[in-house]
């Protein structure tokens, strides 16, 4: 039998001990939360949310997710007169003639609307874009041409996108006027919904 005094000991012991673990350690912490790496909370050190936890997406991409539908909203005002500079970067693989064959890429005359991958002159499409069912609306070209890989993952077409959302509004408001019958302009129904993987807010919450 172990009486209380024996209990009382044994207790003061481990607290003693606790004491003797701990204490340093906390005044280790303190040092450090003075430099702003740590946060205190309720005596237990929690560790600060790194970049990529606390942005909640993938290495590198920006916290906020890419809207395809606010570019979508600026195409009506946009200048497909100041698209030639950018343009020019398509026409290294792409025409844009109507009556001109494919190059590295797809003509491009008619694309809007047009089925993906079926343009009959352009043999190397990827399994990716041909699997890739649907036709090309303002949304899906606004969306491909800003981030290629994110929405055709395993595209054969190496360019990186359009970053600058004005430059990308005026390229596919010109892409609108490589056609016979231009697409009337996208409304606000027919916005696409926002991509997959635009992540919630409450998933972007460090834990
Ligand atoms: C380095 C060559 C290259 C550059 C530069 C390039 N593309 Fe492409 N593009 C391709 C290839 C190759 C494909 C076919 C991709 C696939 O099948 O995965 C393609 C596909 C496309 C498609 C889909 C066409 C269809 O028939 O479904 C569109 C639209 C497009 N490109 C627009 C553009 C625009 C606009 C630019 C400039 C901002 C551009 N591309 C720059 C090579 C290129």
């Amino acid at each position: 039998m172990v009486d209380s005094f024996e209990l009382s000991k044994i207790a003061g012991g481990i607290l003693a001990a606790l004491l003797v673990i701990f204490l340093p350690k906390v005044a280790i912490e303190i040092a450090h939360q003075s430099h702003g790496h740590e946060e205190i909370k309720d005596g237990y050190v929690l560790p600060a949310p790194t970049e990529t936890e606390a942005s909640g997406s993938a290495e590198g991409a920006p916290a906020a997710a890419f809207d395809p539908a606010a570019v979508v909203a600026m195409l009506p005002t946009a200048k497909p007169e100041n698209a030639a500079s950018t343009f020019k970067k398509c026409l290294g693989c792409h025409t844009a003639d109507k009556a001109a064959a494919s190059k590295a890429g797809p003509n491009l005359w008619g694309v809007l609307g047009r089925e993906r991958g079926t343009r009959a002159d352009f043999t190397g499409y990827s399994e990716a874009m041909k699997s890739k069912t649907g036709a090309w609306t303002y949304g899906d070209l606004v969306h491909f041409l800003h981030k290629p890989k994110e929405f055709v993952p395993g595209t054969k077409m190496v360019f990186p996108g359009i970053s600058d959302l004005a430059d990308l509004a005026d390229v596919v408001a010109y892409i609108r006027t490589l056609s016979d019958n231009p697409e009337p302009w996208p409304t606000a129904a027919a916005a696409p919904a926002p991509a997959p993987g635009a992540a919630p807010a409450a998933a972007a919450e460090p834990k």
